[in-house]
């Protein structure tokens, strides 16, 4: 199959696949300055948990070229989007690193390197909770390898299953308003030989009624200890409709993605993203000029609603608080 890799570093620049762009256009963005690795993050150039962690990293290297405080540097490129945790712990790990190693930048790769291995294990662990030939596995937002260092979390479980030779049917979520799904999953399934169908968010619900779904797989942006998990917004809707039709609902996320110093999901911030991305699409107005929107980018799943959590170290069922802390402590 295809692999898309979104980030390359050339040792001194990030180039990063603007997936701002995608799918119309395959354009790349040169960056040599961490301000503005971290506006393409707030701008959703790079986007996806891990992705926008790796992308930290990098402009972590960025700043202590240019010799700039890499403390003042770090809380800058944190601030860049709030929800995932990749962020904060990427710029975290990289001040610890940069105290004891004169080239951290040196070490990325190998973390790349990790992240890729890790997925493919999620991969492995969550193939076999995907249906049987001719059911269907519902998805949402992005979580491909446009979405991590390679391969994927809940897209590289689906993947993994069709490598393995499943030939279950594959629908993804246009996931308004950034449309996430349709341009970047839909993007990534093409890639991959994977036929998927499109639909919308407001379809999901009548398709479990009706006996077209028969899992819900989707990735996480930060884990609280008890399983709440923050996701794409409309995660949670997807999480109690699946509920409401016996439908299994997984995530899947690396072990990197659990916050254990977060009790439950009351503790995990928000963000909020500006409203033209609900009134507009592409520069073009969908509602009436003056209109007020209001536009959440995640939710938080609690965990009664959630089946199973797919990590690299194993398949974690509930209790979560059990079972989560058993994962993390043996990845
Ligand atoms: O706003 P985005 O596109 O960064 O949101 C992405 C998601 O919600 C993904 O599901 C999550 O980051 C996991 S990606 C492997």
């Amino acid at each position: 199959m295809k692999e898309i890799r979104p980030i390359n570093w050339t040792g001194s620049r990030l180039e990063l696949l603007d997936q701002t762009r995608l799918p119309h256009e395959q354009v790349t963005v040169n960056i040599s300055d961490y301000r503005v690795a971290a506006a393409a993050i707030t701008d959703m150039r790079v986007r996806g948990a891990p992705a926008i962690g790796v992308t930290a990293a990098y402009a972590m290297v960025l700043a202590a070229a240019e010799l700039q405080s890499r403390e003042r540097a770090g809380s800058q490129i944190a601030a860049a989007r709030p929800t995932a945790v990749n962020l904060g712990w990427a710029v975290r790990r990289m001040l610890r690193v940069a105290e004891a190693e004169p080239d951290p930048g040196s070490i990325l790769p190998k973390l790349e390197a990790e992240d890729e291995e890790i997925n493919r294990r999620i991969g492995e662990h969550g193939r076999v909770l995907m249906p049987q030939d001719g059911e269907g596995v519902l998805t949402h937002c992005n979580t491909g390898a446009l979405a991590t260092s390679a391969f994927g979390t809940a897209l590289g479980v689906i993947r993994a299953g069709w490598e393995k030779g499943g030939r279950f049917r594959v629908y993804n979520t246009e996931t308004r308003p950034w449309l996430q799904g349709a341009r970047l999953t839909s993007w990534e399934f093409q890639q991959l030989g994977i036929p998927a169908t499109l639909i919308a968010d407001s379809a999901a619900g009548m398709m479990m009624l009706n006996g077209d779904i028969s899992c819900v797989i989707t990735g996480a942006d930060r884990i609280a200890a008890n399983g709440d998990t923050a996701n794409k917004i409309g995660t949670y809707a997807l999480s109690v409709l699946a509920h409401e039709n016996g439908i299994p609902f997984y995530i899947a996320a690396p072990t990197s993605t659990v916050d254990l110093s977060v009790t439950d999901g009351s503790g995990i911030k928000i963000e909020e993203r500006p409203q033209h991305e609900v009134t507009a699409y592409g520069g073009m107005p969908v509602a009436p000029s003056g209109t007020v929107a209001y536009n959440p980018a995640f939710d938080v799943t609690p965990n009664r609603y959630i089946t199973a959590i797919v990590t690299e170290a194993a398949v974690c069922r509930p209790p979560f608080d059990d079972s989560l802390r058993r994962a993390v402590d043996a990845a």
